[in-house]
């Protein structure tokens, strides 16, 4: 009997949203970014639509031009972290960006998050688009783009061999005898690489999910091959359905080449559904909330993508102006996707900045419309799963409320979890520690799920 291939969702809980002026809409809470009751809300809301996870995206340097969700937000694994005990079943997935922090204590921030909740723990890896994060960092310049992915590639080995620092079974804890855990069973990394020099052990014990589970969200080929040779899943966002399943076979294909199974990495494009109990209702969701803010703002939320690049200075209604590598060293997937669809549709300035501050995106209309072009993206090839976003009020619970049961009753997707981990849900095999001479009773095989 073959198993119906399911529809994975989650959530980005983003505060007052990814957009400038999303926060004066009267229904969206103005402190949202900071609010924690908000967060709790949404965490239940997306628990209660069965979602493998919520995530809390992060970045590291702001100043006056950064949208206001930027400009005050909480740190991701602290938020994670209560979230834990107010869930039971989710995943609580966070940004940490390898090119500003110590592999040591991001492995065992993860190893104690997956202990606190129950094996739900995911890590996205981002090496950090913007130049400014180096000033609030001791370090004289920010690496560029190949360095920052080469640096990543060997922190993320670090991390990993810190996870298996113990064996599933190491703590004995007897006490009769005295023994607290068995020291065959403990392991030292001793790594000395090109960017790192970590000896280990962590001092925390493997976690339920053995490691907690390993997003990437860069889209460009250096990001793309970490994705393919050590992500569990994949962030990533595209405009059309052609670009989405190109770069899923992309991306799968590229795993296969590192001799993982296509399988064991999984494609997540984010997307912005806006539903309205009928497409008229969706529309004026979309126009209510694209029409909050001026140009001015749109050009500056533009600029973020180019080094916070000055758009000002060009006439608005003419082509968008030629910007040769600029943007190429930060967010170098979305500025070439921005520049190529420029060209392509011979747009001017002002529809450039409108589109890309408020995306209307594919994914607008009534609940059944959603539900098609989600049913159509997943069976194409283009979609392991989505990660829903929202600029508009109550989008989350539109969609959990409308959307959801739709997925449901096609069959696509879960009406209860399968599992109490991130990693079971996800479909995604147990990795058994490296150091283990067989696998043991209770951590299970490699083809366990857990
Ligand atoms: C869906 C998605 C989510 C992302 N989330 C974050 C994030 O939370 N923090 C961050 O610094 N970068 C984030 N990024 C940026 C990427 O990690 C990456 O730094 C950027 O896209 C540039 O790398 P690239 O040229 O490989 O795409 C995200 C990118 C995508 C596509």
């Amino acid at each position: 009997m073959t198993v119906k291939r399911k529809l994975r969702l989650g959530a980005v809980i983003h505060g007052v949203g990814s957009s400038v002026s999303a926060w004066r809409h009267p229904e969206i809470q103005s402190d949202a970014s900071i609010n924690f009751s908000y967060y709790q809300g949404q965490a239940r809301k997306a628990e209660e639509g069965k979602f493998d996870f919520v995530f809390i995206a992060d970045g590291l340097f702001i100043n006056e031009k950064a949208i206001p969700h930027f400009l005050n937000r909480f740190e991701p694994v602290t938020l994670l972290s209560s979230l834990a005990a107010i869930t039971s079943n989710i995943g609580l997935v966070g940004t940490l960006s390898t090119s500003y922090s110590e592999p040591f204590t991001v492995a065992r921030q993860f190893a104690s998050l997956d202990h606190i909740s129950g094996g739900r723990a995911g890590w996205n890896v981002v090496t950090s688009p913007g130049e400014g994060a180096a000033s609030n960092f001791n370090k004289g310049a920010h690496p560029d783009h190949s360095t920052r992915y080469e640096i990543a590639e060997e922190y993320l080995e670090v991390a990993k061999g810190l996870w298996d620092s113990w064996e599933d079974d190491a703590f004995v804890r007897d006490k009769e005898s005295g023994v607290f855990f068995d020291p065959e069973k403990l392991h030292r990394l001793n790594h000395k690489g090109k960017h790192f020099s970590v000896a280990g052990p962590l001092n925390i014990a493997r976690s339920k999910q053995g490691h907690p589970i390993v997003f990437q969200a860069g889209s460009s080929d250096s990001g793309k091959n970490l994705a393919a040779k050590t992500a569990d899943a994949v962030f990533t966002g595209h405009e059309t359905l052609e670009e989405a399943k190109r770069f899923y076979a992309d991306v799968k294909r590229r795993a296969a080449e590192y001799g993982r199974s296509p399988d064991s990495v999984l494609i997540f494009p984010g997307i912005g559904p806006i539903v309205g109990r009928t497409a008229e209702e969706a529309e004026r969701k979309y126009e209510e909330t694209a029409n909050l803010g001026s140009i001015e703002d749109a050009l500056q939320y533009l600029g973020r993508f180019f080094d916070h690049h000055d758009f000002t200075q060009y006439p608005l209604d003419e082509p968008f102006p030629e910007l040769g590598e600029l943007g190429s060293n930060g967010f170098r997937s979305t500025t070439d996707r921005i520049k190529a669809k420029a060209k392509e549709h011979n747009l001017t300035l002002r529809q450039v900045a409108i589109r890309s501050t408020t995306p209307r995106g594919d994914f607008i209309g009534t609940p059944e419309q959603v539900a098609d072009r989600i049913q159509e993206w997943f069976e194409a090839g283009a979609a392991d799963g989505f990660i829903i976003g929202s600029n508009v009020p109550n989008g989350l619970n539109d969609f959990v409320e409308l959307v959801v049961p739709i997925l449901q009753e096609r069959g696509l997707y879960r009406t209860e979890y399968e599992h109490d981990t991130l990693r079971g849900n996800l479909g995604l095999s147990f990795p058994v520690n490296r150091y283990a001479k067989q696998p043991v009773a209770s951590g299970g095989s490699e083809s366990a799920k857990r």
